[in-house]
């Protein structure tokens, strides 16, 4: 068959999953819908019509997220999991010629989209040590590549780290000069670390990426959204297929929007688990366990490759990166409930302390 050229370079994402019995692997929510919010949901559903295109779903939702920022509806879009967001985003500033700029080791999916995108992927490496930007280092790679875009995750996957809002700041300035639009994924950012969206009155070529994924559980629904200035949100329109959003995931988001506040007690009880598995894990001299403001933790460990192996064989999946460029002997766990993140613990402890 006659491909276009590069398709058959580009990796294939296998997300084929064992039946985990703790799974904690893929930085979800462990926790199904809240009753309450699962009522609604299911109530919604039954008034969905099926025979129709969406209509107005979308807007709404829109209008309801954009409240929430004190925008306006026309500065929301709406992406299949932020997924949809980034990938389009890195398609509207690619193209032959054109470099995108992002930190590394970040989402595994950037340099993906940069090649889909026929982008010059540009990368900025992370300190080995804390895994922390220099900023400098960032904004000389957007102006020696006359970049087209910028992107930061902020708090960062998979190392768990925040960036200061004064250094996103220091990128949004530097970014503007250069003509280049700015990107700051927000995917775990209910979990910790300070939002941008605070700067997007002051600079209009930011854009802000968030998802219903992590914090509110709806992995299965694909749903995320960005932040942008309106006519930066129109260009980005013009990527999308007419009717890209189907009305089950967004009507269901739209419930989950709605219902947000649910959600706080779970995203507390996160945070407070972060915190006691970071210091249960920040015993052992054999581990480092890296600080986060996410709902996973990762830790580093010369014996990664074989506790990883005992941990399946307990039925236990976290993510493992092996040799990994930047992430060698790292191991990713991301936050469960409370008693699998126990069984977790004493699974390490046994491991570590050599009784199994
Ligand atoms: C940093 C980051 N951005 C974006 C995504 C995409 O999430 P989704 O497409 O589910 O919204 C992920 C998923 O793991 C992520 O870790």
């Amino acid at each position: 068959m006659r491909y276009r050229e590069g398709l058959s370079d580009r990796p294939s994402y296998d997300v084929t999953e064992r039946d985990w019995k703790i799974k904690i692997n893929a930085n979800e929510c462990n926790l199904n819908l809240p009753p309450l919010v699962d009522e609604r949901v299911m109530n919604r559903l039954s008034h969905v019509a099926f025979n129709r295109y969406p209509n107005d779903e979308a807007g709404d939702l829109c209008e309801q997220i954009a409240r929430n920022f004190g925008c306006q509806k026309e500065n929301v879009q709406l992406g299949n999991g932020s997924s949809e967001i980034i990938e389009k985003l890195f398609y509207a500033f690619g193209g032959e010629g054109n470099s995108i700029v992002y930190p590394w080791p970040s989402f595994s999916m950037y340099p993906n989209y940069a090649k889909a995108a026929e982008a010059n992927g540009v990368v900025v490496n992370l300190s080995e040590d804390d895994y922390s930007l220099d900023v400098y280092e960032y904004i000389r790679a957007v102006r020696e590549s006359n970049a087209t875009l910028a992107v930061v995750c902020n708090p960062n996957n998979p190392t768990g780290n925040v960036m200061p809002l004064g250094d996103i700041e220091k990128i949004a300035k530097a970014t503007a000069d250069a003509d280049c639009a700015f990107l700051v994924d927000e995917a775990y950012v209910e979990f910790g670390g300070e939002s941008a969206a605070g700067l997007m009155k002051k600079y209009s070529h930011m854009i802000i990426a968030r998802t219903f994924s992590k914090a509110y559980g709806l992995a299965s629904a694909r749903v995320g959204y960005m932040l942008a200035d309106s006519a930066m949100a129109e260009m980005f329109g013009k990527t999308l297929m007419p009717y890209h959003m189907n009305v089950l995931s967004t009507v269901v988001a739209d419930i989950v929007y709605q219902m947000r506040d649910e959600y706080r007690p779970r995203i507390d009880m996160m945070i407070s688990e972060r915190k006691r598995v970071y210091e249960s894990l920040g015993k052992y001299d054999e581990l480092k366990v890296f600080p986060s403001g996410t709902n996973f933790i990762l830790l580093k460990y010369d014996r990664s490759v074989a506790l990883n192996e005992r941990l399946e064989k307990l039925g236990i999946g976290v993510r493992s990166f092996g040799k990994a460029p930047g992430l060698t002997n790292c191991l990713r766990v991301s936050m469960g409930t409370r008693e699998e993140n126990d069984t977790l613990l004493s699974a390490i402890d046994d491991f570590v302390k050599g009784s199994v």
